[in-house]
């Protein structure tokens, strides 16, 4: 938490001796990477200014062999990626417990300033997708000094049980390496911007451990600090955890079924408590050398599961807050996206203390829409489809498209946040309409496909279409998508809104190089701003109200 809130580099040296009173952790230099909470809006700061992830993450092993990767480097390059999200393997990191070898990291970070990308690092750790399939082999043959999560029939599962302290003490161990590692050889340039812990942590195939271990500490008291949180947040806990807690009266001490009742849901606390400290403990750690964002990634569950039918207690919505009172050093919890309904979850991860960030969506005809929706509605930091060197052609892709528009906009963004003047729309064929205020006036965004100009409108499926819309003036707007149509109405009754001018542009330099002027058919002699469906561009708009 004390992370998260850190504020603006400006202001850092004027409060540098109060943050100590109050035991926050600072940058580690006023350039490095850090969060910035300024006017309601979260940034990732580096060197001093805002930065706006347009990622992509490998698939899983591609980050193991450089000669892999070569050609893949320039094909994340003509995507208009600025950040690459690669794992570092705890397998390949310390093949001998105790001796390091940073060959891989060094390289895939020579790698990526070669081709001016930056990068965000999966410490895939104890845990990578439930399973302990990256811990070195020397942990993974001491079942005696690295035991398992059992299931309540004493069946090992290959998963390390989060009660183990000698598997923390030893990824803790190799977390700080890594930091130290990457401050010795980063701290100027910066290429490291983040860093995940694990991946998509959760309890399978039920939803606690049975290990003796377990079974021990569930027979404790539930701890303290999450007692004093629940009291602290009563009011703004997540609904689920809410509804189990006031069930029971509110209690606060006891088992956890004296707390929570005796039920799977608890079980799923219980781990989630769990899992999240030992989180905590190395984020700590590695914070205390190099104190870069941490943040740890959810698999989202399937609606209508029971815990432990899915990847359970990970960093999901309903056990937010555990894991937010479990791990105050990790700066945010990401959604990872291979499900419908973005906005729901989107939704349950946006909090005042958490910054959307999706560093996993499935590469999928529509993540261009989405990712400009993120950016703009939810004001996410970063967006990142999944396997993105999997594409064959990767000039010709929607996301690469959409980044573009992203990169020539970061700074209008990142102003407009400050102004509270951006928004966007995500549009579908069901849903295919949306409203918004925004200055002196009513915005009505529709499909493109609506207009039925184009013969894609018969198709029985419509492409996801989008726009970031921000408003420069009460008056004038940037309008930056694919596939809408918008009209305008003023706020105030009794006149219409007239398009004064419309073009579309280019930003070079930071500045804005007008292109077309589009009040013609383009704008339907005045009626709308419209970019067709299958086309990514930015139009400016200036407004004027006639009675
Ligand atoms: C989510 C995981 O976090 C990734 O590492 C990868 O396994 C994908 N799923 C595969 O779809």
């Amino acid at each position: 938490m004390a992370a998260f809130f850190r504020l603006s580099t400006r202001l850092l040296l004027l409060i540098l001796p109060t943050a100590f009173l109050h035991g926050q952790t600072l940058p580690a230099s006023p350039t490095s990477p850090h969060l910035v909470r300024n006017n309601g809006a979260t940034e990732l700061s580096v060197d001093g200014h805002p930065f706006l992830i347009r990622g992509g993450e490998l698939g899983n092993s591609s980050a193991s062999s450089m000669a892999y990767m070569k050609p893949i480097w320039p094909r994340l390059v003509s995507m208009h990626l600025n950040t690459v999200i690669a794992p570092v393997y705890w397998e390949l990191l310390e093949p001998t417990e105790g001796a390091f070898d940073y060959t891989l990291l060094d390289a895939l970070i020579a790698g990526a300033r070669q081709y001016h990308l930056k990068l965000v690092l999966l410490w895939f750790g104890t845990w990578k997708n439930s399973m302990s399939c990256y811990v070195p082999a020397w942990m993974k043959t001491d079942e005696q000094r690295f035991p398992r999560a059992t299931n309540s029939a004493g069946r090992p599962e290959e998963i390390i049980t989060p009660f183990s302290t000698q598997a923390l003490a030893a990824d803790k161990k190799a977390f700080s390496a890594l930091l130290r590692h990457v401050k010795a050889i980063d701290a100027q340039q910066h290429t490291v911007l983040m860093i995940q812990v694990e991946n998509e942590i959760g309890m399978l195939p039920e939803a606690r451990d049975h290990s003796p271990l377990a079974n021990e500490a569930f027979k404790d008291p539930v701890p303290k600090e999450l007692i004093d949180y629940l009291t602290s947040h009563r009011d703004s806990l997540e609904p689920e955890l809410k509804q189990r807690w006031d069930s029971m009266g509110n209690p606060t001490s006891g088992t956890w079924v004296d707390v929570f009742g005796k039920s799977l849901a608890t079980d799923e606390l219980f781990m989630a408590w769990y899992f999240g400290s030992y989180v905590e403990t190395i984020a700590r750690a590695g914070k205390s050398i190099y104190d870069l964002p941490l943040y740890v990634n959810a698999a989202l569950n399937a609606p209508g599961k029971k815990p432990g039918e899915y990847p359970s207690a990970g960093p999901l919505p309903h056990v937010l807050d555990v894991w937010k009172a479990a791990a105050p050093d990790i700066d945010f919890l990401a959604p990872d996206f291979y499900n419908p309904d973005f906005r729901y979850w989107a939704d349950r991860y946006s909090r005042k203390d958490n910054v959307l960030f999706v560093p996993e969506h499935r590469f999928e005809p529509g993540v261009d829409a989405k990712a400009l929706y993120a950016y703009g509605h939810y004001q996410a930091i970063g967006f990142s489809p999944f396997s993105i060197e999997s594409t064959p052609r990767p000039e010709n892709e929607p996301i690469g498209k959409c980044y573009d528009i992203i990169s020539q906009l970061a700074a209008q963004i990142s102003a407009a946040k400050q102004r509270r003047s951006i928004d966007a729309v995500l549009l579908s064929k069901d849903a295919d309409t949306t409203r918004l205020e925004m200055g002196d006036y009513k915005l009505t965004a529709i499909h493109e496909l609506r207009l039925g100009w184009s013969p894609g409108s018969k198709n029985t499926r419509w492409p996801l279409s989008g726009a970031i819309i921000i408003g420069l003036a009460p008056d004038e707007f940037y309008i930056a998508g694919t596939g809408v149509v918008v009209t305008f109405e003023p706020k105030t009754e009794g006149g219409r809104a007239g398009i004064l001018f419309a073009e579309e542009g280019r930003f070079v330099d930071g500045k804005w190089q007008p292109g077309r002027r589009m009040n013609g058919d383009q704008d339907h002699q005045g009626r709308h701003i419209r970019i067709p469906e299958g086309e990514y561009s930015i139009q400016r708009v200036k407004l004027y109200t006639y009675h």
